[in-house]
């Protein structure tokens, strides 16, 4: 079975990324094509990436990061829940990102995304981030205001819009992350090999 991650985007405490996190895959769970699981970064108490090589040229040495390393490692495809923190994503999300390359590898990622404006910032940032690991991130995108989506900013109630436009974007993940699961297979030749 196709396995997604719905992975947070903040640790501080009272953050809403763990609730948007569960209310995604509280949606998610309603499909058949694949299983949902949330991946918290909070649990994994990663400390500051600082090894002397980076994860693209081999495993990490820290036990934290390489627990972290083998929990994504896991999964075939991921909805990343993006706090916008200063237009772009959080300090946190980019560490634990640093953590990883190879786990993420030619697998689809999606986006659910909040800030004055809908998070997009932040998105687009990490659109450029995850471009570098090579990872194949969908259009469809559920984009949340912190004006309508959260009473007093601070009370995750999500709007009628909001709810409908997960569904498009899981459509979009399942069905590339399904793809990319025959690109890892070997089912087409790498860019370039017959160059
Ligand atoms: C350090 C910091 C910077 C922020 N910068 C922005 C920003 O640039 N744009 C925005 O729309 N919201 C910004 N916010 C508001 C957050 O998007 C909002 O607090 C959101 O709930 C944070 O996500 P979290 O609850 O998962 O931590 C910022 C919040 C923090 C804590």
């Amino acid at each position: 079975m196709t396995k997604i991650a719905i992975v947070t985007g903040s640790i501080r405490p009272g953050r809403q990324s763990l609730n948007v996190a569960n209310w995604v895959k509280s949606i998610a769970d309603q499909r058949a094509d694949a299983e949902f699981e949330v991946v918290d970064i909070a649990d994994f108490k990663l400390p500051v990436w600082d090894e002397a090589t980076p994860p693209s040229f081999g495993p990490g040495e820290g036990a934290e990061g390489q627990a972290w390393a083998a929990k994504m490692a896991e999964f075939d495809g991921y909805v990343f829940v993006v706090s916008e923190y200063n237009h772009s994503i959080t300090g946190a999300l980019k560490n634990a990102l640093d953590f990883v390359y190879g786990q993420l590898n030619n697998k689809a990622a999606a986006f659910v995304s909040y800030g004055s404006a809908g998070g997009a910032r932040a998105v687009e940032h990490l659109r450029g981030i995850l471009s570098e690991m090579q990872v194949a991130h969908v259009r469809n995108a559920v984009l949340m205001s912190l004006f309508t989506d959260f009473e007093n900013f601070s009370v995750f109630t999500p709007t009628e819009p909001a709810a409908a436009s997960v569904e498009p974007m899981l459509e979009q993940l399942v069905s590339w992350t399904k793809a990319m699961e025959a690109v890892r297979d070997g089912a087409f030749a790498p860019v370039g090999a017959n160059a």
